[in-house]
């Protein structure tokens, strides 16, 4: 299997004022294509950090971090960003839909963004979104879905590119727990059909829905587990 995801001796650290913060302390760890991964941990844990190198949004201090065979080390910022659009999809706690926007030119944007044609794009999007069981939704904006609308409008909105990893920073932390278990369920069907999933959660319920878990304690990986438990 590819690997999507490499962090090879990776540290990552922050200069506030002369204050150095060691956020990840020499990380190595690779993620296949195809698996469902969660990155778990306290807070300050180092989870944001990992989360924001593996997104593209930002560069080790030393080491490599390489998604889909590429060193962001290496990559201008342009590069950088070219990168996170056609690799990663995004998937936040708090949705992040765009406002008085629908739910179809929400999933739309990533597309266009891409130089996709609008009818292409408004094709692509309509066929995520039916198949996330929003068909009846399309012209729906944030106000008029619920929590759980929106998530599944931001989970399609993170698939319609059909990028090699989809990263979910704590995306059932503002749902209730029916809603968010269903966000897991959503979650699990995509890595059946072959998804790359990346799931941030500082919440071990939460984590133990993935195959494999990997924890994080004071910027070290304390313990990469695999199988149910
Ligand atoms: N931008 C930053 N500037 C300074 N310190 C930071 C910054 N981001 C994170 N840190 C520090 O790095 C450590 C790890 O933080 P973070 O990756 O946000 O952990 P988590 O997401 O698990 O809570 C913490 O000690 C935090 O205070
Ligand atoms: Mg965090």
């Amino acid at each position: 299997m590819a690997k999507v995801v490499e962090l090879e001796n990776v540290r990552r650290e922050y200069l506030v004022g002369d204050q150095v913060t060691v956020a990840l302390d020499d990380v190595t760890v690779a993620i296949e294509s195809g698996e469902f991964v969660a990155i778990v941990g306290p807070s300050g844990s180092g989870k944001s950090t990992m989360m924001n190198l593996i997104g593209c949004l930002d560069r080790p201090s030393s080491g490599d971090v390489r998604i889909s065979g590429s060193a962001t080390r290496e990559l201008s910022d342009n590069e950088l960003t070219a990168l996170r659009s056609k690799a990663i999809g995004f998937v936040f706690q708090q949705f992040q839909l765009l406002p008085n926007t629908s739910a179809l030119e929400n999933v739309m944007a990533p597309l266009l963004y891409q130089g996709i044609s609008t009818k292409v794009a408004k094709q692509r999007a309509t066929e995520m979104l039916t198949k996330l069981g929003l068909a009846e939704r399309l012209n729906f904006d944030r106000n008029r879905l619920s929590g759980g609308q929106q998530q599944r409008v931001a989970i399609a909105r993170a698939l319609v590119t059909s990028p090699d990893i989809v990263l979910a920073d704590e995306p059932t932390g503002a749902l209730d727990s029916k809603t968010g278990a269903q966000v897991i369920e959503l979650l699990k069907e995509l890595h059946a059909e072959g998804r790359t999933i990346i799931l941030i959660t500082h919440d071990l319920d939460i984590a133990a829905s993935a195959p494999r878990r990997i924890f994080l304690r004071d910027g070290l990986i304390e313990k990469d587990e695999r199988g149910h438990a």
